[in-house]
């Protein structure tokens, strides 16, 4: 039966976060679930600011994407989430890892994106994840990524992953007018050159 992101209705992963410099916040849950429309609108606020991510549309995060998202269970609010974009050939791309500001520092992060793959790794993906910022590029290392200085690396000796990377993800990466958009602002208001690393995690035996 073919992979379907949405029957897999994965239950909540509950995460603690010991470390997270916050006392009052001890405990939070990672669901699979569309962000709801003022939880989108939110975290696109925040990523608009943002020179290393660029931009995915309210659609993207309620819904036509596969979506994490880090909530405490207690108050019900959303400390961060990840957004991931499935496509071609069983390969997904962990397309955004976004905590808001105050619940960075103390570890969610890394937990956000471990939690993510568990589900993604039982589903046997292969896994794409594009970066710029060294935190990034450390959290992808210790989940077990491994961290290629280019797109060039990615594909060098692979005439399949250069068809898979310059025709077939460019047209599902691009087919965004909103990110389309927000690529030619950041461009042009942040200088923003998005010149990506590329981390893969490749499953048991797969090419
Ligand atoms: C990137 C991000 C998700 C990391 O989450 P976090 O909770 O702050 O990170 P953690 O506390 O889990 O840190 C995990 C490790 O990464 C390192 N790290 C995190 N952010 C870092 C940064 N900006 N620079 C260098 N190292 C960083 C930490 O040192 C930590 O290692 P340690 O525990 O050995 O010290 C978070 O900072 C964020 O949302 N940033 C804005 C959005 C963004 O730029 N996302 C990446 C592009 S998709």
């Amino acid at each position: 039966m073919p992979y379907s992101v949405r029957e897999a209705k994965a239950p909540p992963i509950p995460l603690r976060a010991d470390d997270l410099a916050q006392g009052a916040l001890d405990e939070f849950e990672l669901q699979r679930r569309p962000l709801t429309r003022s939880e989108a609108a939110e975290i696109m606020r925040h990523i608009k600011d943002s020179p290393d991510i660029t931009g995915y549309s309210a659609a993207e995060w309620t819904g036509r994407r596969d979506t994490f998202a880090l909530v405490s269970p207690k108050t019900g609010k959303l400390a961060g989430a990840l957004l991931v974009h499935h496509l071609v050939g069983r390969w997904s791309e962990i397309a955004v890892v976004f905590l808001f500001e105050e619940y960075r520092g103390g570890g969610l992060g890394r937990q956000l994106l471990q939690g993510a793959l568990r589900t993604l790794k039982s589903a046997d993906r292969k896994l794409l994840l594009f970066f710029c910022s060294p935190g990034m590029g450390r959290l992808s290392a210790e989940a077990g990524f491994d961290i290629l200085a280019d797109e060039a690396e990615f594909t060098r000796g692979s005439l399949r992953r250069k068809l898979f990377l310059s025709v077939l993800y460019k047209a599902q990466w691009l087919c965004s007018a909103y990110r389309l958009r927000e690529i030619r602002r950041k461009r042009r208001e942040f200088a923003c050159s998005f010149e990506f690393k590329v981390a893969v995690l490749m499953r048991q035996g797969a090419r």
